[in-house]
């Protein structure tokens, strides 16, 4: 899992960050661009709720908001003995962006586990359908 160290410590990092007051469920998220770039991102809640961000949206939209277009690997990092996969609307994004990556799920003992996104999301609705 080596290869995946410094994008599994950025989830880490990020998550300190989390603003999830509402949940209690806080969730970091890294982005690698092959650039090399890592993004990092935090969960948003709002008193609103509906109007929370994920994580990993937070990531992809400050790399893209960067200029990055490219990316290799996404992680996600809970304090949860079950790993945390994307939600639906994330996995969206990210096939939007990043197509077929890892998706490297981490929690904070180092449990850790691999899926690739065609896997994760095996019939998706993109540009190809317009
Ligand atoms: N959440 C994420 O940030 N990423 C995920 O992959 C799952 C869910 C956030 C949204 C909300 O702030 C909290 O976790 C509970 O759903």
């Amino acid at each position: 899992m080596s290869e995946y160290e410094t994008l599994i410590s950025a989830a880490r990092q990020a998550r300190e960050n989390a603003h999830a007051p509402y949940s209690n469920f806080r969730v970091g998220a890294a982005l690698r661009a092959t650039s090399g770039r890592i993004f990092g991102g935090c969960n948003v809640e709002n008193a609103t709720y509906g109007l929370t961000v994920c994580a990993e949206r937070i990531a992809i939209f400050k790399a893209i908001s960067e200029g990055e277009r490219g990316f290799d690997a996404i992680s996600v990092v809970t304090d949860t003995e079950t790993l945390t996969p994307p939600c639906g609307a994330c996995r969206q994004l990210i096939w939007e962006f990043c197509g077929d990556v890892p998706v490297i799920m981490t929690n904070l003992k180092g449990k850790t586990e691999v899926i690739r996104m065609k896997d994760l999301f095996p019939k998706p609705f993109d540009s190809s359908n317009l």
